[in-house]
């Protein structure tokens, strides 16, 4: 707490980098500045969006592995997405909030079972339903990042083994190939993967032994159900399929570029800031595994380093030490002064600018997450002022929505969800965001007694 908390005081006394001196003259020019000269204020043009993900918010994702596993029994899932948000419907609405709260960005996934139900089956009017999404953010001066696989896959391809099926990375080439034909042209920003790295992080967590058997059992399940027992999930299961990851990364790399080589594609992955108490071997260890050969391959297939960070975990001699109480349960502590840090490690690693693609707090508490904004927002500004290049800033996310195993019990929405009306209710929250995003800048009155 003290060394993160060193950082961004370091950051607020030394406010006056070139890089941020030049962004804030450039605001001043206009008639009203926004911008007060104690702001600190973002480089120019800093993306400052929300994420969502298909499966979490479109509702009735039937062709996808998710879909199934949620309905066989048994199901370590608490219940099933149903019809989520009902964003497949009300895509525009969402786009409609981002814009009125000012913001310029906003990340969401194309859905692979909707677009390849069957293998080889590509869908022209789900492509076309895509293109409208991203037709609309332009309409509304949103920049699209687009994540051609957010955990959800076609059950076919899990029942084929996942990518850990031999040519699982070129199946996942060939879809990309065909997406990024279609609408890599209006994409801000593409994501291959979105934290591929999951599986490799949840080997470092210790879940109750119980946890493991009942995964296993689903899977079983899931196998039985599709009549292959090769059907796997290697996003979340403990395998060893992260060489697989890596190629179906490079595939979908290689293909989104062939389409459009002057388009940013990379990679979001799962990033704690794992810290340490003594010792750092078994942080090391974890970092070796879990970080970096996809720091490896962002170097030579990447464009940016996608940053996604819910916390901080503290490690000693004997592994993990285990997290204040109320922590929640990924067993990470939810630092807001962690975002820095993992911004900081992940650019020092690969030498990309990192894009944070997601960060926020399950709070049913809208407070916690207005207090926690500003922080996280904060210790991002230390880490630009010390040099680190950051495209932007995108929080998780617009919407309460199907959390995976939780289903709808955790809220990391900035805007409410009624799950009969599917009404939206802008949170306070949201306003915290958007009067940072309207300034391109922090007031040391938005840190409250944090500063
Ligand atoms: C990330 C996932 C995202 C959401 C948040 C809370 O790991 O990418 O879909 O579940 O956690």
């Amino acid at each position: 707490m003290t060394e993160t908390f060193a950082l961004s005081r370091r950051g607020i006394l030394g406010g006056g980098s070139a890089l941020l001196a030049s962004a804030a003259l450039g605001r001043s020019a206009s008639a009203t500045p926004i911008v007060t000269p104690a702001a600190r204020a973002f480089p120019k043009n800093f993306l400052w969006g929300t994420a969502t993900a298909g499966h979490q918010v479109e509702g009735n994702n039937i062709a996808s592995d998710m879909w199934l596993l949620e309905h066989v029994r048994p199901t370590i899932f608490t219940e099933p997405s149903g019809d989520a948000c009902d964003s497949l419907n009300r895509w525009e609405e969402d786009l409609d909030i981002m814009q009125a709260l000012g913001l310029n960005a906003y990340r969401f996934s194309v859905e692979w079972s909707r677009i390849e139900p069957e293998p080889g089956a590509f869908s022209s009017a789900y492509l076309d339903h895509y293109a409208r999404i991203i037709e609309g953010c332009h309409k509304r001066g949103l920049a699209p990042v687009v994540t051609f696989n957010h955990f959800s896959v076609p059950a076919w391809f899990a029942a084929r083994g996942h990518f850990g099926a031999n040519d699982g990375a070129a199946l996942f080439g060939r879809y990309c190939d065909r997406v990024a034909r279609r609408l890599a042209s209006g994409m801000a920003y593409a994501m291959t993967l979105n934290e591929p790295n999951a599986a490799a992080q949840l080997h470092w967590v210790k879940l109750p032994e119980a946890f493991g058997g009942a995964m296993r059992a689903m899977y079983a399940a899931a196998a039985q159900a599709m009549g292959s027992p090769a059907f796997a999930n290697t996003t979340f299961q403990n395998s060893d399929a992260s060489d697989k990851l890596i190629a179906a990364h490079i595939e979908g790399f290689q293909a989104i570029k062939a389409a459009r080589s002057d388009l940013p594609v990379g990679v979001g992955l799962s990033l704690d800031d794992d810290q340490t108490q003594g010792s750092t071997v078994v942080r090391d260890a974890k970092r070796l595994s879990v970080y970096a050969p996809w720091f490896a391959v962002t170097r030579t297939h990447g464009d940016y380093i996608g940053v996604q960070n819910y916390g901080r975990r503290v490690y000693d001699a004997n592994g993990q030490i285990p997290p204040p109480p109320g922590s929640g349960a990924s067993g990470r502590e939810n630092l807001p002064e962690a975002l820095g840090n993992a911004v900081r490690y992940a650019h020092e690693q690969t030498a990309k600018p990192v894009l944070v693609t997601e960060n926020g707090i399950s709070a049913a508490d809208d407070a916690v997450r207005q207090r926690y904004i500003p922080r996280a927002i904060a210790g991002l500004h230390a880490a630009i002022a010390d040099g680190v290049p950051v495209l932007g800033y995108i929080h998780w996310s617009l919407l309460d929505n199907f959390e995976w195993f939780s289903g709808y019990r955790e809220q990391f929405g900035l805007v409410a969800l009624d799950r009969t009306t599917f009404q939206r209710t802008v949170k306070p929250s949201a306003h915290v965001l958007e009067a940072i995003a309207r300034a391109n800048g922090l007031r040391a009155e938005q840190l409250g007694d944090s500063v």
